[in-house]
């Protein structure tokens, strides 16, 4: 089900906070873009769009890490690089399928869902660590 972004998501942490927006707004873009049957180049480049976004928003992500020292980073990474393999199989899927309500409700469940999980789950405790360096600052 498509959800709406919320403030329940963000992180404080405007830069990731904005990038996780995009990445939700890339989810809806692809879920539409499968149904809609906008083609097979609508669908690629949809997934390229996403996979390229993930890319450079999971690197703002681990270089913050890395910034705060925060422990988790190889833990972390894994569940990117996990990202892009279920990203990838879904790529071959639609390739050999085509588009289907259920190859959508798969790109919602590895995109918006894992994102939603993944945020407040795994980013919450990275966000927890910079914000306690920012407390402790001051
Ligand atoms: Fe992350």
């Amino acid at each position: 089900m498509l959800k709406a972004w919320s403030d329940a998501y963000r992180l404080g942490i405007p830069e990731i906070d904005q990038q996780h927006q995009a990445f939700f707004e890339a989810a809806h873009r692809l879920y539409d873009q499968i149904l809609n049957c906008e083609g097979e180049h609508g669908v690629e480049d949809a997934i390229a769009f996403l996979h390229r976004y993930a890319e450079q928003h999971f690197a703002t992500e681990e270089a913050f890490m890395r910034l705060h020292g925060f422990p988790g980073l190889e833990a972390h990474n894994r569940l990117h690089a996990a990202f892009f393999e279920s990203l990838d199989q879904l790529a071959y899927d639609l390739e050999v399928c085509g588009p289907s309500q259920h190859l959508a409700d798969r790109a919602l469940a590895i995109a918006q869902d894992w994102l939603i999980e993944h945020i407040g789950d795994e980013d919450m405790l990275y966000a927890a660590l910079a914000n306690a360096h920012a407390g402790s600052d001051t």
